[in-house]
């Protein structure tokens, strides 16, 4: 097989990084015009590979998986994460996930969604007619529902004991992950003190609700009873875990419904199908399960706001052995970058890939489209546990914000994707907010 790869070449000792660094999104849109499977470049000393065939994505997150190990991006957060699903590796990945993944199965999903619906529900009540900052308040809501899933904690306690510390947490993570030059964790003064300070508020918190829910009987669908026995009694476990999903469940999910409040803003006819549909379904009763059932033009909204704004729009793999495609090897050492933020606007697998049309995904993930050409929750062992649970949960949040409000952009034209850890909105969306 005879593959096109493009390589950059650059004089200067960091190769590519300024480019990167400055406008990433640009820079892999520039490489995507290539119609290349693969484009090569150097960060530093480092080779890099963003592949785009989605064959080949589909060999590196999947058949040949146990040839590259996770990027350390985590690593920054190994002090909160400790070894969760995210930061372990095999064979203890292997073993936790095989154990975590019965609280993720749909049958759990239908168990925690009235507590997603009740969580919403008291949310959106208490919230103010006027101005909003969307980023920031579905970053609230999510991290609420998330903590009433998994934690069984209220609205006001989410607040306090769970997103000050967190925010703090993430603030701090997340420059440190994307700076070359920082002092080590272990150097505690400024900065870092507040961060583990934040991380030991946070730890504490957690540690005090599993003990008292380890003391109490919960009904059989309990997220934290069924966490504790599948960390077979571990609390130390049972608590990176939670850690886990609370950092890798909120912002993103979060990102999504932001993001799709912005599309359908800028897609009048697909805002007018959207409240159309909830209106008809849920009009100004409760939600109900049975409901979110039959939302099925807002499931294909969901679904292509994830296809053009995938909030995890990069993944990265480092080989650690050689690892041949069609003649072309990635060597040991060498990254593999893979972009579900490429893959979904690349005009080989949709046509017309920037404007927003929900009618792609009329019976699930288009037909003609490959395997991992649409990869939002990844794939492979390695792949999001929490794909259902974040479906539910954005479902849940979106149906009811078009329930309750109409909404208009402020400054719609100012808005620009940041990617970070997660693919947000450039200092938040901003939105005029009205109840209907
Ligand atoms: C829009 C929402 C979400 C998106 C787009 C998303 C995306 C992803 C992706 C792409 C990965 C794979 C990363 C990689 O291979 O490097 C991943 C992993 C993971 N996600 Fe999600 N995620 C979302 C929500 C959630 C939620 C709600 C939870 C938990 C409640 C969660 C928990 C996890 C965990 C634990 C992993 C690591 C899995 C492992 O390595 O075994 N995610 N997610």
């Amino acid at each position: 097989m005879s593959i096109k790869v493009k390589k950059l070449s650059s004089i200067s000792p960091l190769g590519q990084l300024g480019k990167f660094k400055e406008n990433p999104l640009a820079f892999l849109d520039e490489l995507k015009e290539t119609d290349s499977d693969i484009a090569q470049f150097r960060i530093a000393n480092r080779k890099v590979h963003l592949v785009m065939n989605p064959d080949f994505i589909k060999d590196i997150l999947e058949t040949r998986a146990a040839g590259y190990r996770q990027s350390s991006k985590f690593d920054e957060l190994k002090p909160l994460l400790g070894e969760g699903l995210i930061t372990s590796e095999d064979p203890k990945h292997k073993e936790q996930r095989k154990k975590m993944a019965p609280l993720f199965t749909k049958e759990h999903m239908k168990s925690y969604r009235l507590k997603m619906i009740g969580t919403s529900e008291q949310f959106y009540s208490q919230q103010r007619e006027g101005e909003w900052n969307l980023s920031d308040v579905m970053m609230e809501l999510s991290l609420a529902c998330l903590s009433r899933t998994i934690l069984g904690m209220d609205l006001a306690e989410t607040k306090e004991k769970i997103g000050a510390p967190l925010y703090q947490i993430l603030e701090v993570g997340t420059k440190r992950i994307q700076s070359l030059l920082k002092a080590p964790l272990s150097f505690k003064v400024g900065e870092i003190k507040a961060y583990a300070s934040a991380i030991d508020e946070l730890n504490k918190t957690v540690d005090e609700v599993i003990l008292v829910r380890n003391e109490k009987n919960y009904s059989p669908y309990d997220f934290l009873k069924m966490l504790l026995e599948a960390c077979e009694g571990n609390r130390l476990q049972a608590r990176n875990e939670i850690m886990t999903m609370l950092l890798s469940g909120h912002e993103t999910t979060a990102n999504w419904i932001t993001w799709c409040l912005y599309a359908i803003c800028q897609n009048e006819d697909v805002k007018q199908n959207l409240y159309r549909e909830v209106d008809h379904v849920a009009g100004r009763n409760k939600l109900t399960p049975a409901m979110l059932e039959r939302l099925t033009y807002s499931k294909k909204v969901l679904n292509e706001s994830l296809r053009l704004y995938p909030p995890q729009w990069m993944l990265g793999r480092t080989a650690v052995n050689d690892l041949t495609y069609g003649g072309y090897t990635i060597q040991k050492g060498d990254i593999a970058l893979l972009s579900p933020y490429v893959m979904h606007r690349h005009p080989k697998f949709y046509p017309d890939p920037l404007k927003f049309k929900p009618e792609r995904f009329q019976e699930g993930i288009p037909k003609d489209v490959p395997d991992f050409a649409f990869f939002p929750f990844g794939g492979g062992a390695r792949g999001c546990i929490g794909n259902h649970f974040a479906f539910q949960e954005a479902l849940i949040i979106l149906s009811m914000f078009i329930q309750k409000f109409d909404i208009q952009l402020v400054d719609e034209n100012r808005i620009v994707p940041e990617p970070f850890i997660t693919l947000r909105v450039k200092d938040g969306l901003r939105g005029e907010v009205w109840k209907r």
